[in-house]
């Protein structure tokens, strides 16, 4: 970039960031959503143990499950309670039906599980219109009754809202809040300005991307990087935008501040991709919901911010945790967890670089193979002192047994060697064998073999997770949908030079 342009970036960044009050939050994290439409729900403590696994800190509850709020006592990890769309006209009612909730389902609790936020409802104004009326009530009694147990400083109160009520989000500058809600919206977002709360957003780039019609980029939608040309620039702000999810975020600021409201933050209550979808959905792929997933942590955990607010990152609970086999629906709906209902990874994300969020970063896991081309004489010399000397259990090498096939001295040799790796703890020195064995991150696993480090329990999993030593950041040279060929509306004219700009 020239100094010119750089300096009047630099200008317009001043000029359109300068305006707003909203702060950088110094701890951003990314979160999980537990959903819990499954035949065979996890218990409690094998749901914190999960979560403890995985080093995940903050959780979104569609309820306030006692037996999840015990089972999270003293855990550390940060939990969002959310009073049930059943509840909340009662609550939206009733100050006294409030207070009870909060006293029951709250204070019960905390602090030794850290309740850090009351979520009322989930998109009220979308699923439970005739409850539009009183929401704001319900949002003012819960939060009267922290303030009366003095907890309001550290419990935040809000309700999570469908993006789609925000209309015209391409380009953000455009966006504005579906004008027959503002008297919702209004009160609401003077009430999340004057108790210090936030603005929950649901933001699905996924579903932009399917009813966009080709318009939105499957890239675009992804956090791939776009050829400059692709790039979507505001024409209002000429903002930059590379992904959907900033995009849809910013459309948010800019619909708040066309009702006057600049210093009301946003937190991503839900985002995901489905990692498998029905024949209308080919998009719906574990492949797809690793990237997004991935690119989103990512995104999130570098407080890249968006490009209204650079360096202001919202943070942000990924929808799943589980796969909600019981979702009424398409196929996909069924599929947006990042674990099975055992707990074993739907796929395993790419986040190298991204700090801690979940421990099980296959960038991270190593196995040690038989070198390609390495002299069969000395591989069948390490096979054998692997399972003598080195005290491996080859019983899984056995005719019959699950490791046996492939029948070669290479495949019988890395499964040795990776059990002796990991039998050593991957100690440095651990995967040579005099220069035969090398150190892949590739899971060797396959089949019913499961290799030592595999996180999978069986092949099914390893078959589909096996990782790259390319990161998916660098996905370039992935074909463009082809915009030529759609026939469009006019608001889709006005996205595509909108997209088109520069
Ligand atoms: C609860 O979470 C908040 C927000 O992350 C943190 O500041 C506080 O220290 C936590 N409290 C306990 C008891 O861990
Ligand atoms: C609701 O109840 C709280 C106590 O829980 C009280 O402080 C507050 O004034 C009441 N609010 C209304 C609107 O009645
Ligand atoms: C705006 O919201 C109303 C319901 O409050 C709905 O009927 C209408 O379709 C929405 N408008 C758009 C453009 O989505
Ligand atoms: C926002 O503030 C401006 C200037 O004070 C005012 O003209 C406008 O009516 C306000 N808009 C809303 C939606 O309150
Ligand atoms: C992380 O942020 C830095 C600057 O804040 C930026 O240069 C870099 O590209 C970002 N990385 C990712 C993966 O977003
Ligand atoms: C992943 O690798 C980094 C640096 O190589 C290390 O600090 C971290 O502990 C590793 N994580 C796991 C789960 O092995
Ligand atoms: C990875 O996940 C598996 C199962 O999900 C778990 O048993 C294991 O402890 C995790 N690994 C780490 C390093 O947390
Ligand atoms: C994988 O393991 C699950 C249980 O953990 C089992 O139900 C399934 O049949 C196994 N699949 C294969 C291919 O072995
Ligand atoms: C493993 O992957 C191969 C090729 O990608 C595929 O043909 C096969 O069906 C997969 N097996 C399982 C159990 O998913
Ligand atoms: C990584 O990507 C490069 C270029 O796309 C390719 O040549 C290389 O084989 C890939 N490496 C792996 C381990 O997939």
């Amino acid at each position: 970039m020239g100094g010119v342009a750089a300096s009047a970036v630099v200008l317009l960044l001043v000029l359109f960031v300068g305006s707003t009050a909203v702060t950088a939050d110094e701890d951003t994290f990314v979160g999980v959503n537990i959903g819990t439409d499954l035949s065979d729900m996890p218990h409690p403590t094998q749901v914190v143990a999960l979560l403890k696994a995985q080093n995940i800190r903050h959780i979104r509850l569609y309820n306030a499950d006692r037996g999840m709020l015990v089972a999270l006592a003293n855990s550390g990890i940060r939990v969002m309670v959310s009073v049930p769309n059943e509840q909340v006209l009662g609550i939206g009612q009733s100050n006294s039906t409030a207070a009870n909730w909060v006293s029951q389902n709250v204070v019960a609790h905390y602090p030794a599980t850290n309740i850090t936020a009351i979520a009322v409802g989930s998109e009220v104004l979308n699923t439970l219109p005739n409850a539009a009326p009183i929401l704001v009530n319900a949002l003012k009694f819960i939060h009267s009754a922290l303030v009366a147990s003095n907890l309001d400083g550290q419990i935040k109160v809000s309700t999570p809202l469908s993006s789609s009520i925000i209309l015209d989000p391409f380009p953000p500058s455009q966006a504005f809040f579906n004008k027959s809600m503002n008297s919702v919206l209004v009160p609401m977002l003077s009430f999340l300005q004057t108790t210090g709360s936030y603005l929950m957003l649901n933001v699905y780039p996924y579903y932009d991307y399917m009813q966009s019609n080709g318009l939105i980029l499957l890239d675009y939608a992804l956090f791939k990087p776009l050829p400059s040309n692709k790039e979507a620039v505001d024409p209002n702000t000429l903002l930059h935008y590379t992904n959907v999810f900033d995009a849809a975020i910013d459309a948010a600021y800019f619909a708040m501040s066309y009702l006057n409201f600049t210093n009301v933050p946003v937190v991503v209550t839900e985002s995901g991709w489905p990692s498998k979808g029905d024949s209308k959905e080919p998009d719906a792929t574990m492949e797809n919901a690793n990237t997004y997933n991935s690119n989103l942590i990512r995104h999130v955990l570098n407080k890249t911010g968006t490009p209204k607010h650079p360096g202001i990152a919202s943070s942000t609970y990924i929808y799943e945790l589980y796969n909600e086999d019981m979702k009424p629906g398409s196929l996909s709906e069924k599929n947006w967890g990042l674990f099975d209902e055992t707990g074993k990874p739907v796929y395993i994300l790419r986040l190298t670089g991204s700090g801690s969020v979940l421990s099980n970063d296959t960038t991270n896991q190593t196995y040690c193979t038989a070198r390609e081309g390495a002299d069969s004489k000395m591989l069948q010399a390490a096979l054998d002192w692997a399972c003598g000397a080195g005290k491996v259990d080859c019983s899984p090498l056995m005719q019959g047994e699950q490791c046996y096939e492939p029948d070669t001295v290479t495949a019988h040799a890395t499964y040795a060697f990776d059990a002796y790796y990991h039998q050593m703890g991957k100690a440095p020195g651990t995967c040579d064998f005099n220069g035969v064995a090398a150190v892949t991150t590739t899971d060797p696993s396959h089949g019913t073999c499961l290799f030592s480090g595999s996180i999978g329990r069986n092949a099914t999993l390893s078959n589909i997770t096996a990782p790259s030593m390319n990161s998916t950041v660098s996905a370039s040279g992935v074909g463009y949908p082809n915009y030529i060929g759609v026939i469009p509306t006019l608001l889709q004219i006005a996205a595509m030079m909108w997209t088109s700009l520069l």
